[in-house]
């Protein structure tokens, strides 16, 4: 563990290429929902990511950039608990991903998974033989720390641009955190933690520096983080100071694995936009409960009289996501004996999921309703995030030497 613990800010974002489905709900967004009560959340419409992949169809994203901020507050997203802006309004990540091209080895991003991937499939319609798809994780490491976000809520196919990410903050603080008289500037640093503090801070330092303690390092952070009233380039030195190298410009972030289980589509592949098997998250309620009572079953289950494996039925995986343990077993029992029928074991996922999205429905009425009430919310929290890319692209120029003005 390093920097990351005591930072509390949470950041994460979304290309907007198409409508949310029931696979980001319960993917993404319920836990964006429950982060928004504990850390200072920030999410965004990575509408350049978008477009690196999209840039023949702008269409596309223009589109769905106001819908998926919807879909984020039909789900319980709340504007009040977290700031939600698009990133192509905050133009200061696109200088910082200038600046953090210049210190990226090419190796590090011909070597991400999905870069090799992606520009060779064969059936990928579009040429990704770009110069903007092959920095897309640089861009994405620009909008992590740009905010010097702690925790990136992410699936598992983002890790390796988190772990990028950490890699980059890592060399840059090796290269630009090395102050002359680091070590002197640390000990005034500390001096401006109060007394008290700065007794509290010796002691931890002292117990990781010499006991490896990691759990003193941790309370150390925490102790820093919490200072409001000292400029910004002391806490980098103090946090720097601990670890005994130089200034820490660009904490490293952390991924949070949001929770694996897939939903099934509707065809019992995996829910996509790209397969067409998706449940909107603002899908008519006649549309749900088509798709439900038409959804694939266990292919051995022909007749009503033959007996099914849930196991191999992807309507059972709908019931691992919305049904009780109780229910569960009525679907194991009534389908392995021909008890039930397809029918009646759809039947109460259809409620589910209905019951789901009512109040989903309901909160992007008055979104639905007025337009103007999404962009201002979205307005405001574009202001909050340039102010903050701002504060870290100035310490990141005086780090580059780029503060002759
Ligand atoms: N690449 C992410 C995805 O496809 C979207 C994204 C862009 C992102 N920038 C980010 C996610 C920063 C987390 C943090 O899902
Ligand atoms: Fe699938 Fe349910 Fe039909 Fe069994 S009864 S095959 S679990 S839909």
């Amino acid at each position: 563990m390093s920097l990351i613990a005591a930072q509390k800010r949470v950041l994460s974002g979304m290309r907007p290429t198409g409508r949310l489905h029931l696979g980001h709900y319960h993917g993404v967004l319920k836990n964006w929902v429950t982060l928004q009560h504990e850390y200072d959340c920030m999410f965004f419409v990575a509408d350049w990511h978008a477009l690196t992949t999209h840039y023949e169809e702008p269409e596309v994203i223009q589109d769905n950039v106001w819908q998926m901020v919807i879909d984020w507050l039909a789900s319980g997203v709340n504007p009040g608990s977290a700031s939600l802006f698009i990133q192509s309004r905050v133009p200061e990540h696109a200088e910082l991903h200038l600046l953090l091209s210049m210190i990226t080895p090419l190796g590090w991003v011909e070597r991400v998974p999905s870069y090799k991937d992606m520009v060779s499939k064969q059936h990928n319609e579009r040429d990704l033989a770009t110069y903007g798809f092959l920095g897309y994780p640089v861009l994405q490491s620009a909008d992590i720390l740009i905010y010097r976000a702690g925790n990136v809520p992410v699936g598992a196919d983002q890790v390796p641009h988190v772990e990028m990410t950490r890699e980059i903050a890592r060399r840059f603080n090796h290269i630009y955190g090395r102050e002359p008289g680091f070590a002197e500037m640390a000990e005034e640093a500390i001096k401006k933690l109060g007394r008290k503090n700065a007794k509290i801070y010796r002691e931890l330092r002292r117990d990781y520096t010499e006991q490896g303690n990691q759990e003193a390092l941790e309370t150390a952070m925490a102790l820093v983080a919490d200072q409001q009233n000292i400029p910004l380039g002391d806490r980098d030195r103090l946090f720097g100071y601990l670890e005994g190298g130089g200034k820490v410009i660009l904490p490293e972030p952390q991924a949070l694995l949001t929770d694996a289980s897939v939903m099934p589509g509707i065809d019992g592949q995996k829910m996509s936009k790209s397969y067409g098997n998706t449940i909107s998250l603002r899908e008519d309620p006649d549309s749900v409960d088509k798709k439900i009572r038409t959804m694939t079953t266990d292919p051995a289950r022909v007749r009503r009289t033959d007996p099914g494996d849930p196991e191999k039925c992807p309507v059972f995986d709908l019931h691992k996501i919305y049904s009780d343990d109780e229910r569960r077993q009525w679907v194991k029992d009534g389908c392995t004996s021909a008890g039930i029928g397809c029918i009646d074991c759809k039947k109460p996922l259809i409620e589910a999921v209905l019951e789901e999205q009512q109040p989903m429905r309901e909160r992007a009425r008055q979104y639905e309703e007025n337009p103007d009430l999404v962009k201002s919310i979205v307005s405001e929290g574009c202001e909050k995030a340039r102010t903050i890319a701002k504060s870290t692209l100035e310490e990141v120029r005086a780090a580059m030497g780029l503060d002759y003005r």
